[in-house]
């Protein structure tokens, strides 16, 4: 038995963004975080963030974003083993990947909520806070998720936010709804 499996305790859940870039999941994790902060030890695991320390070096090919969100993932089990509220927010395109990642959480013990933030290709790229899209439609960015590279949409999401019709605080909303339902907002002591 592997030495992370079994030992979740009560207020630890990984609450796991997936969706294209500029599709608002740093956004809603933040604004998740404050809502949890009152009664949570809360972590965001950021994909930029992420890749400049924990996954500094990796690419975006197939296997470099693969080794990413094994990573993401093994971080997030050990802390929501350790009761931390975890939020990840990368784009994690491949429903293998994510679904990996539920496998091992759900074996620990450790909730494992999908959020999948939707927006219409259309819109990311008219909205194009980084600038990205514009170069990637350009030729410049190789591999780029849902230009020059695949993006899986997963097939059973928990809660699925469409966050160019909705705003931050509806989505939240339904975000908090579906950690209520599953009881994870309940009085958590540390
Ligand atoms: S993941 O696919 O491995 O999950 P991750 O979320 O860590 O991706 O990183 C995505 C961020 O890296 C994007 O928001 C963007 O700022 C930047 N980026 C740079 N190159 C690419 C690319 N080829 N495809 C997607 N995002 C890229």
């Amino acid at each position: 038995m592997s030495t992370e499996t079994n030992t979740a305790r009560a207020g630890g859940f990984i609450l796991w963004f997936t969706g294209m870039s500029g599709a608002g999941k740093s956004t809603l994790s933040t604004a998740v975080r404050r809502q949890l902060e009152p009664t949570h030890s809360v972590e965001v695991l950021d994909g930029d963030e992420i890749r400049t320390f924990l996954s500094k070096g990796l690419g975006f090919t197939k296997p470099d974003r693969e080794e990413n969100i094994r990573r993401i993932g093994y971080v997030a089990r050990l802390l929501a083993k350790h009761r931390v509220a975890v939020i990840s927010a990368a784009i994690s395109p491949y429903r293998e990947s994510r679904n990996e990642v539920r496998r091992l959480a759900t074996e620990a013990g450790t909730p494992f909520i999908e959020v999948y933030a939707q927006a219409s290709l259309e819109a990311l790229v008219h909205r194009d806070v980084k600038g990205l899209y514009k170069k990637a439609l350009a030729g410049e960015i190789p591999h780029f998720t849902g230009i020059s590279d695949p993006y899986e949409p997963p097939e059973s999401p928990e809660v699925t936010v469409h966050t160019d019709s909705e705003t931050v605080e509806q989505s939240v909303e339904r975000i908090l709804g579906a950690l209520h339902q599953r009881g994870l907002l309940g009085s958590t002591p540390r």
